[in-house]
């Protein structure tokens, strides 16, 4: 059974009043009126937040101002002039019509990560505003396509894409989701080092009780045999940011938005003071402030199961009989509740480098402790990657193009449309566009009688995003 919460969800004005008085109160204003940096006088260092000087609601405030402010050139918005050689990646790009600002297409689509996750619900109408939120369809981002078909030249019966077409993600609950994979990789990387000092035999990756196949040191061969590794990078990082499962952190994953999305160059990818872009501006975020952005992006708050009833229980049962619950695991518990901040992230070692460490059942994340002294995480999802078959894979030409992370599916009654690019409008629809590894369960919901049917989406409906997230901030 799961901890229920009856609240009645609110109306979108009150929120989006909230939002107009956050635009309008806040020096990130008054400054971009200026026509200066819209960050103008508001820049936050890593020793502002190592030296102890801040609360840790004002880390936050400082990280919701990167997460909220529009950034304009003076900040060091867009790329430098085009680098023929290498074109699609962020920094050097081509912009629309050389306006110099935006393409939309493989980015420069914005000027703040607000525009796409700032949907608390779509369940509601209009849908409800949240911070940190998911995107609609028209905020999908449309990552390197090289060609879109859109006569149907090749009259297949489809428009080809060869980019990737991704629907944004909410960002609730994502310390939780965070610590639960730095505390994966740690435990994976003791068993790399177990099968390493035991050569020939097949150690389990088993951790929280997700299983990651097998790995062997094969002294022959001198060297580890990954072929019945599943789920992860042959490097034993659970990576469990992006569809794909390319980032182990908030941290790495907000790094590449500000690149993609704006041009905004960390400072721990150019260096101090180099002008990488070529924009005229160095030192466009601060370590201080991607710190800071992380903390803020890693405390909001959770999902949770609201208004439970004994439909949904049954719904529940059935989710695991079906087999969905193998891959989409109800809950994990993580050994402690502190996330630990580091800087700089090594990916292979969990522990290093910490500056700051936050107990996220103390914070507005709201995380329960678990009996064994942690977490409790009901994120629904084994942080692994899983072959769904042709009908969802994608056209990129990547060897991962079948593969996706289990899908999260607390709040997913809120987050319509579904799937990584959002093809799906119903739940219904979701579910039966499972293949691969996940036909089988597909299958025996398809055989579902309508009452059980019915259950199953009772139950996945009281899967809620938070309320007001983020409130705090905001007032
Ligand atoms: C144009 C729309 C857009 C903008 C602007 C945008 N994002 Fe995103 N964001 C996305 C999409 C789409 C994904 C899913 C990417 C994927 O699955 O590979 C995503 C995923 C994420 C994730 C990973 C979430 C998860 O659970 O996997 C984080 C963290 C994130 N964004 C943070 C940011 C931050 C911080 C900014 C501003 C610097 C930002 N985003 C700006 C569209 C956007
Ligand atoms: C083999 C692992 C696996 C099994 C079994 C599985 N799923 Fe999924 N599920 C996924 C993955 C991976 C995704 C994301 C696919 C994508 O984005 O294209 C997903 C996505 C979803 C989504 C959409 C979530 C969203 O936010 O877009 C829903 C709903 C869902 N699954 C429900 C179910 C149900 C119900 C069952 C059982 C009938 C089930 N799943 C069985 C792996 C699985």
């Amino acid at each position: 059974m799961i901890p229920t919460k009856n609240t009645n969800h609110r109306s979108w004005p009150s929120h989006l009043t909230a939002a107009i008085v956050l635009l309008a109160t806040t020096p990130v204003l008054a400054s971009a009126q200026d026509d200066g940096p819209a960050l103008s006088g508001q820049r936050i260092t890593q020793s502002d937040i190592t030296g102890g000087t801040l609360t840790l609601d004002e880390i936050r405030a400082a990280g919701l101002r990167m997460f909220a402010t529009p950034f304009n050139k003076l900040d060091g918005y867009g790329d430098g002039p085009v680098d023929p050689a290498n074109s699609t990646e962020p920094g050097r790009r081509p912009t629309l019509q050389d306006n110099g600002t935006f393409l939309r297409v493989n980015g420069l689509d914005a000027q703040t990560c607000m525009e796409c996750h700032s949907v608390g619900s779509n369940a509601t109408v209009p849908f409800t505003f949240a911070v940190g939120g998911v995107g609609n369809s028209n905020n999908n981002v449309l990552f390197q396509p090289r060609f879109v078909d859109v006569e149907d030249s090749a009259g297949n019966g489809y428009a080809d894409f060869d980019g990737r077409y991704i629907n944004p993600p909410f960002l609730f609950g994502s310390g939780g989701v965070e610590l639960l994979g730095l505390e994966m990789t740690r435990d994976l990387q003791r068993r790399l080092r177990a099968a390493y000092a035991a050569p020939d035999t097949d150690l389990p990756l088993v951790t929280h009780g997700v299983s990651f196949g097998s790995l062997r040191y094969d002294s022959a061969a001198q060297g580890f045999d990954y072929s019945n590794v599943e789920g992860v990078d042959e490097d034993l990082v659970v990576r469990p940011f992006g569809r794909k499962g390319e980032f182990a952190t908030v941290r790495g994953f907000d790094v590449d938005a500000m690149r993609f999305h704006f041009g905004m160059e960390p400072v721990e990818f150019t260096g101090p003071g180099i002008d990488h872009d070529l924009d005229n501006v160095v030192d466009e975020v601060l370590v201080g402030e991607l710190s800071a952005l992380h903390v803020f992006n890693t405390n909001l708050e959770r999902p949770e199961v609201r208004d439970w009833t004994p439909e949904a229980e049954t719904g529940l049962g059935l989710f695991s009989s079906m087999g969905c619950a193998v891959c989409h695991v109800p809950s994990i518990s993580t050994y402690s509740k502190g996330l630990p901040y580091r800087f700089p992230e090594v990916a292979t070692a969990p522990q290093l480098n910490e500056f700051l460490r936050v107990d996220l059942t103390q914070t507005a994340a709201g995380f329960d402790p678990s009996p064994g002294g942690g977490l409790e995480v009901p994120l629904f999802s084994d942080l692994k990657r899983h072959d769904m078959g042709a009908g969802l894979a994608e056209n990129f030409g990547s060897p991962l193009d079948r593969e996706f992370i289990t899908a999260r599916l607390w709040g997913v009654a809120d987050t319509a449309p579904y799937l990584h690019d959002g093809r799906a409008t119903t739940l219904t629809e979701a579910i039966l566009a499972h293949g691969g590894e996940g036909l089988a369960a597909r299958n025996a919901f398809a055989a579902l009688g309508t009452a059980d049917r019915i259950a199953v989406l009772t139950f996945l409906k009281r899967l809620r995003t938070p309320e007001d997230p983020a409130q705090d901030l905001l007032q």
